[in-house]
């Protein structure tokens, strides 16, 4: 080779070298920057009490949630998943699931649309179905598998108990079914009666028993995890 040529491939082989190192700075940039303008679930859900408390969701300002689903949510916010609600009043807390998960696909049913707000419909990817949760044609409605769905219902306990046995089907493996508002009267009766159908479909249990922070006495979040 001439000496010419291979300074030439010197200073080719160099500039190249600098290239890659400033495409990787500026990823590693553009990454920092990217996680620094997520917002928490706790920042987001409150957003939607304060725009309108009439209207809102009462996940984090009458119950105490939002610091739980933080650490429930995070595996699942920057993957492709589907969301199930069962009970959504204004369905202000889709809005918060939507702006806190990367892609999500929502589902609700809720008995009535009568509070629900009216720019859901703008929304392509929320999916809502007006009908009684207990009957089966509801249960079936939708048919798909969800990576979270959370039953908050009527909040009876013979209602908590009916939706997991109808509803756990539909949960993904890795996913996780949630009972939030269980009455601390009715705790240990919902716990028992759904266990063994838990078991039987490879699901933990934890509990959330978040009664001290609001002196709420259904405050307590049951949530089942599908192996
Ligand atoms: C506490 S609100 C839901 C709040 C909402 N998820 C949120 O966080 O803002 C309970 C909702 O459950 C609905 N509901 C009660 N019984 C139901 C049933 N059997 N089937 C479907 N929805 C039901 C009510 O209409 C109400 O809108």
């Amino acid at each position: 080779m001439k000496k010419n040529n291979k300074i030439l491939l010197i200073l080719t082989s160099i500039l190249l070298l600098l290239l890659l190192l400033l495409i990787f700075f500026r990823m590693n940039i553009v990454n920092e920057n990217f996680q620094d303008s997520q917002k928490s679930f706790s920042e987001i859900i409150k957003k939607y009490e304060s725009v309108n408390s009439q209207f809102g969701t009462d996940k984090s300002a009458t119950h105490s949630y939002d610091t739980i689903y933080e650490k429930l949510f995070l595996p699942f916010r920057n993957k492709k998943i589907t969301m199930l609600e069962i009970g959504l009043f204004s369905g202000a807390d889709l809005l918060a699931f939507d702006e806190y998960f990367k892609d999500v696909e929502l589902y609700g049913i809720d008995i009535t649309d009568k509070y629900l707000m009216p720019e859901l419909k703008n929304y392509d990817n929320i999916n809502i179905f007006i009908g009684d949760a207990t009957k089966e044609n509801t249960v079936n409605h939708f048919n798909k598998l969800y990576d979270i769905i959370i039953e908050d219902g009527s909040h009876l306990a013979e209602h908590q108990i009916q939706h997991f046995k109808d509803y756990n089907k539909y949960v993904k493996q890795g996913g996780i079914y949630i009972i939030e508002d269980v009455d601390e009267k009715y705790l240990e009766k919902v716990k028992m009666e759904i266990s063994k159908t838990a078991m039987d479909n490879n699901f933990i249990l934890e509990v959330y028993d978040l009664r001290k922070n609001k002196n709420r006495y259904d405050d307590i979040l049951l949530v089942y995890k599908k192996k």
